[in-house]
């Protein structure tokens, strides 16, 4: 492998780099991944790991025994081991702003450096909090709550409450209300009693206007601010929006939206599944931590998942990478990962501001099987683009229904061959091209553990990924041109005088206010 340079503490990959790991898939012109499969009897185990509930398989990837090698000694140059020992440690990982990425203290006992450690005692006083307010909700009588909330706000604690669906303890219904549409409020306030239902709103900055706008809807629905609740960082603001402090749970500067389920935004998912399931899926989450930042990268399963991610985009070229659970409950996991890999790996500058050296995320979609396989999966087996994909599968099914369990796995092995393998045809259409790579996860079931356990595998491989390519994972300026340009025009849409700037945006506006 070339040099790395370096940049302050961080090593940094050159050109050359990604030179040298392009070559590397050179040999795979025209070998056949079934080949590779069919003639290596120890690549299923070589290829796998496991790590607590989880087992992961590789062995369907379009790489070799040098290929891997390569892709270890990228990560070496890059300096993946430090780079995580400096995350856990509370380095200002986000260089933009200035700030640590703390969200494994907000599970783990892992990090040792000073702001680790202020952290830690943070978060534990956190978790007391929520107790407290777990305690007072349930004693006010309320049957519903809304978790009023976006992005980093909304979807963590979403997919978990969703996925969890087997783990509610009963005593509260929980909701989430989102997207700026009002129609989103309308139609869920439809089904709640203003006078049994909370509301949380979430948000780290409570600047954002979907939380903003929705929360005052609940306010006025629920004829005042009495059962208002909040999870931010911005006290004076949920002090001016009428929620009382002792109705406020903290954020910190140093957890990034996205990766904030383990702190009180996750809250609505103690609200449905209770303290213990809260706590489990911290344990689940803090396995994951101690697997990541201690075993060494060739048996690391985050390390391995990004190198897979970097080895797809950068040596083979693929521009979009699918997920593929098969498991009802983890149907919102797509969505998830949407914010949590594009929101953070969806960047064209490194850290310091000169261009990457190649291209970055890939455009991340997917759908729960088997439904998918009724939709896109025709594209998946001979569309023009092969799409590398992760399959989900989890083991032991939580209802009784054991012969759709059974059907359920034989379609998640048979889609994940298949794409693998092919199968030729005399007639062309009928022929299945193969070679199309994918990474398997089994989780033995799925509980509060096994589900923070995937998601920190996730959240490890994204931080993995921005190493590799030398980009900020917890910064995201990209979405406030569009937020300050919707300001500009909020204005207009209100006063027929006014006009916007930009032609294009002029004539829409016309189009809108004729037919209004
Ligand atoms: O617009 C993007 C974003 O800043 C996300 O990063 C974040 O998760 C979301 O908005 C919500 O932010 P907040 O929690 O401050 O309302």
């Amino acid at each position: 492998m070339p040099r790395a340079l370096r940049a302050g503490s961080r090593a940094v990959l050159t050109a050359a780099h990604w030179q040298a790991l392009r070559r590397q898939a050179d040999p795979w012109v025209g070998r056949r991944l079934r080949d590779v499969i069919a003639a290596d009897d120890a690549r299923a185990d070589a290829y796998s790991l496991r790590v607590g509930p989880i087992y992961a398989s590789f062995a369907r990837q379009c790489v070799d025994a040098a290929a891997t090698e390569a892709l270890f000694g990228l990560a070496r140059d890059a300096g993946v081991p430090d780079a995580l020992r400096r995350l856990f440690d509370g380095a200002q990982v986000n260089a933009s702003e200035g700030r640590p990425a703390l969200h494994t203290a907000l599970r783990s006992g892992l990090g040792e450096g000073p702001a680790a450690i202020e952290a830690r005692r943070l978060a534990l006083a956190g978790r007391l909090g929520m107790d407290r307010l777990h305690a007072s909700v349930l004693a006010s009588g309320v049957t519903d709550v809304v978790n009023v909330g976006i992005g980093g706000s909304d979807l963590g604690p979403r997919l978990a409450v969703d996925a969890l669906r087997d783990f509610h303890d009963g005593r509260l219904r929980v909701h989430f209300l989102s997207n700026l549409d009002g129609s989103a409020a309308q139609h869920l306030l439809r089904t709640l009693d203003p006078a049994r239902t909370a509301a949380l709103l979430v948000s780290k900055s409570f600047g954002t206007h979907e939380t903003l706008l929705n929360g005052a809807i609940l306010r006025d629905w629920m004829g005042g601010s009495e059962r208002l609740y909040a999870v931010s960082a911005n006290l004076d603001r949920t002090q001016a929006f009428g929620i009382a402090s002792e109705r406020v749970l903290p954020m910190w500067d140093w957890v990034g939206g996205r990766y904030s389920l383990w702190s009180a935004v996750g809250f609505a998912l103690q609200l449905a599944i209770g303290r213990e399931g809260f706590e489990q899926m911290l344990a689940g989450a803090a396995r994951m931590d101690t697997h990541v930042l201690q075993a060494p990268i060739e048996s690391n399963m985050a390390v391995w998942h990004a190198l897979m991610s970097a080895w797809n985009r950068n040596a083979l070229g693929h521009a979009s990478h699918a997920v593929l659970p098969y498991d009802e409950r983890l149907g919102l996991l797509p969505a998830y990962l949407q914010q949590l890999v594009m929101e953070s790996l969806g960047k064209s500058v490194r850290i310091g501001g000169a261009p990457v050296l190649g291209a970055t995320v890939p455009v991340l979609w997917g759908g729960a099987g088997t439904n998918v396989q009724h939709s896109f999966f025709q594209a998946l087996h001979q569309g023009t683009d092969p799409v590398p994909a992760d399959f989900i599968g989890v083991v032991r099914p939580a209802h009784g229904h054991a012969e759709s369990h059974r059907a359920l796995l034989a379609n998640l092995l048979a889609q994940s061959q298949a794409l693998a393998n092919g199968a030729d045809a005399a007639d062309p259409q009928k022929g299945y091209p193969g070679d199309r790579p994918s990474s398997l996860f089994l989780l033995d079931e799925l509980t509060p553990h096994s589900l923070g356990a995937l998601l920190a595998m996730y959240e490890h491989s994204v931080y993995v990924q921005s190493v590799l390519w030398g980009i900020n994972a917890f910064d995201q300026w990209g979405v406030e041109l569009g937020k300050q340009i919707a300001g500009e025009l909020l204005p207009a849409l209100a006063d027929p005088a006014l006009q916007a700037s930009d032609p294009v945006t002029r004539a829409l506006l016309s189009e809108i206010r004729a037919r209004g």
